[in-house]
């Protein structure tokens, strides 16, 4: 038996819904696998912020160092600024365990009709850079009470962050299809963005199999609303990426089916993997959210330890669940978020017994 330690934190909102649907399907799945997964349950996040005016214990990084991987759900509540939230628990767990790619897979799904007519079968992965960019620490201020108010935050590029998320891009583009587009805003406005340019290109240059075409990001935006067909392997800065994964995981039909991973590629630290998606305040505790996006990033997980026969039955079987009709508000449908995960571990089952997906 395999057995990895997960550290679970399911945070706020529609994480504490689509946490538990999530472990129930992967359970199964584990034991149909030989796999033993150890999970701890940390209750970190809003509530905790409340109770101790910190999102996570002092000691917090730490004991999540000592986990094989993070699986989280969401964070964020209306009550509390965002900047408390996320730069509390979120922001430093990707830069402590220095998770510099964020792995954001968007497929078209069987049954899952796509809100755009004749868009094709969409299959690309959004590449974000996931550790500096815009998302930085340096200069982050808001200068009040001066006759002019003002915000300023400094963006950092450094050569050996954009490098390597380049590099892993354009490996996983050259075990796909061989085409990697890079998000840019080169024409003049943003300096970074000719760095950012200079460095993928230099990287590329090691990967004369794969295709490099840069982008601009306003342009891109609107390309993958009309041609999302035409997409592979898309790399992009933080925030780049950011807006176009929750763009791209929404032209499939909602971003409650878009996962993520954030890794750490080296395996120096433990990966995290939690869906696209947010707390979702507005559906919270209705039992309607869209398990998918957890469940998906937790077969991205399986994968990640080690498994990916494991991974691909979690997979098969939420597919066969859209397929059969099952599906939540967000999908058009009218099922609960227990009664799909319910129809997901059906399959599962049924995918073992037919020995599709059966043992390691
Ligand atoms: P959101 O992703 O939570 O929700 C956007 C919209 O999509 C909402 O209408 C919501 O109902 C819908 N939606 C999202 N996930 C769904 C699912 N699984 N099933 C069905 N519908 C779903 O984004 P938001 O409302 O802008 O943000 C809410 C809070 O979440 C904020 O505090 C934000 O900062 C935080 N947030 C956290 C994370 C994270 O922890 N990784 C990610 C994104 C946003
Ligand atoms: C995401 C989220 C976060 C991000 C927010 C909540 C800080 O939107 O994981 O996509 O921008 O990285
Ligand atoms: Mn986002």
């Amino acid at each position: 038996v395999s057995r990895h330690r997960v550290a679970v934190i399911a945070g706020d909102g529609i994480g504490q819904e689509v946490m538990p649907a999530a472990i129930d399907c992967l359970d199964l799945v584990a034991g149909l696998h030989g796999l033993d997964l150890d999970w701890h349950h940390l209750d970190w996040g809003s509530d905790h912020y409340r109770a101790h005016g910190r999102m996570l214990p002092v000691d917090g990084l730490d004991i999540l160092a000592e986990h094989d991987a993070i699986f989280l759900g969401a964070v964020g509540v209306p009550d509390i600024p965002d900047v408390e939230t996320l730069w509390g628990l979120l922001i430093p767990i990707r830069r402590r365990f220095e998770q510099y790619v964020n792995l954001r897979p968007v497929r078209t799904l069987p049954g899952v009709r796509p809100p755009l007519a004749d868009s094709g079968p969409i299959d690309l992965v959004v590449v974000r850079e996931n550790n500096e960019g815009e998302y930085s620490e340096i200069g982050g201020r808001m200068y009040r009470g001066l006759p002019e108010e003002f915000a300023v935050q400094e963006a950092v590029f450094t050569r050996r962050g954009v490098e390597r998320v380049a590099r892993y891009a354009a490996r996983l583009a050259a075990s796909r299809g061989g085409r990697l587009t890079s998000a840019t805003k080169s024409n003049g406005i943003v300096h970074t963005m000719p760095f950012w340019d200079e460095v993928v290109r230099e990287a590329l240059a090691d990967f004369p199999e794969v295709e490099l075409r840069s982008e601009l990001i306003d342009a891109l935006a609107a390309s993958l609303v009309l041609h999302p067909a035409r997409y592979d392997v898309i790399v992009a800065s933080n925030l780049f990426g950011d807006i176009l994964s929750d763009l791209a995981g929404a032209i499939t039909g909602s971003i409650g089916v878009a996962p993520s991973a954030n890794l750490n590629p080296e395996g120096r630290h433990p990966s995290m993997f939690e869906p696209v998606h947010g707390s979702a305040p507005d559906i919270a505790g209705q039992g309607v959210a869209n398990p998918v996006g957890q469940i998906w990033s937790g077969a991205m997980m399986l994968d990640a330890l080690g498994h990916p026969a494991a991974a691909a039955h979690l997979v098969a079987a939420f597919e066969a669940a859209l397929a059969g009709g099952t599906r939540t508000r967000d999908l058009g449908g009218r099922a609960s978020t227990t009664a799909f995960t319910e129809a997901v571990r059906g399959h599962v089952e049924d995918l073992a017994r037919t020995g599709e997906h059966a043992g390691p």
